[in-house]
C-alpha cells in the first residue's frame, strides 16, 4: 500500500465529475487499498478518488468510533437507491479542506449500491455518521464539496482562507 497526496482546495481538479468503474480489478483494489491507507494517515473517515488526482468513482469510508475495530468499505460505482425524507445536520469536514468544518443537512438515512473490492454488486442501508459520510464522498466524485451545500458567504470565507494558505506556503522556505 502507498500513501497518496491528497488535493486540497480550491483546485479545478476537485470539480471534475469522475467516471463509472467498468469492473474492479487488481488495479482499482490497489488504488481503493492505496485511499483507505491515505485516509488512515490522514486521518480522516472518508476519502474519494478524485481528491488523490483519479476520477474514478471510488471511494473509502470508515467510521468506526476509534476505540472499536475498524469497519471500513471499499465502494465503487456507489450511488444513492432512496434516501430518508428524515434530514439531520452534522459538522462536516474534509481531507481536501483542512481545518475547516461546518453543518450540513443531508438525508439522515440511505441506500446505496456499489460494487465491492470482489467485484460483487451490494446494497448498504446507512443511517448517522456513515449516511453522512457516504453522501460526502459521493458528492466528491460529481464534483461537489461540503461547502457547496452552505452559503455562498460561509463557502467564500473558507475558500479565501484556504487559497491563502496555499499562497503562504508557496512561498515559505523548506
Ligand atoms: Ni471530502
Amino acid at each position: 500500500m502507498a500513501e497518496l497526496p491528497i488535493i486540497v482546495a480550491p483546485d479545478p481538479r476537485l470539480a471534475r465529475p469522475a467516471k463509472p468503474v467498468a469492473k474492479v480489478d487488481d488495479s482499482i483494489r490497489k488504488l481503493m487499498n492505496d485511499m483507505l491507507e491515505t485516509m488512515y494517515l490522514a486521518p480522516g473517515i472518508g476519502l474519494a478518488a478524485p481528491q488523490v488526482g483519479v476520477l474514478k468513482r471510488v471511494i473509502v469510508v470508515d467510521c468506526a468510533k476509534a476505540d472499536d475495530k475498524p469497519k471500513p468499505y471499499k465502494m465503487a460505482n456507489p450511488e444513492i437507491l432512496w434516501q430518508s425524507e428524515d434530514m439531520m445536520v452534522q459538522s462536516e469536514g474534509c481531507l481536501s479542506l483542512p481545518e475547516h468544518y461546518a453543518d450540513v443537512e443531508r438525508p439522515a438515512e440511505v441506500r446505496v449500491r456499489y460494487v465491492d473490492e470482489q467485484n460483487e454488486i451490494r446494497e448498504l442501508h446507512a443511517k448517522g455518521l456513515l449516511a453522512t459520510c457516504i453522501q460526502h464522498e459521493i458528492d466528491h466524485l460529481e464534483g461537489v464539496l461540503f461547502v457547496d451545500h452552505i452559503s455562498t458567504l460561509k463557502r467564500g470565507i473558507i475558500l479565501r482562507k484556504l487559497a491563502k494558505t496555499k499562497r503562504l506556503n508557496a512561498s515559505a522556505p523548506v
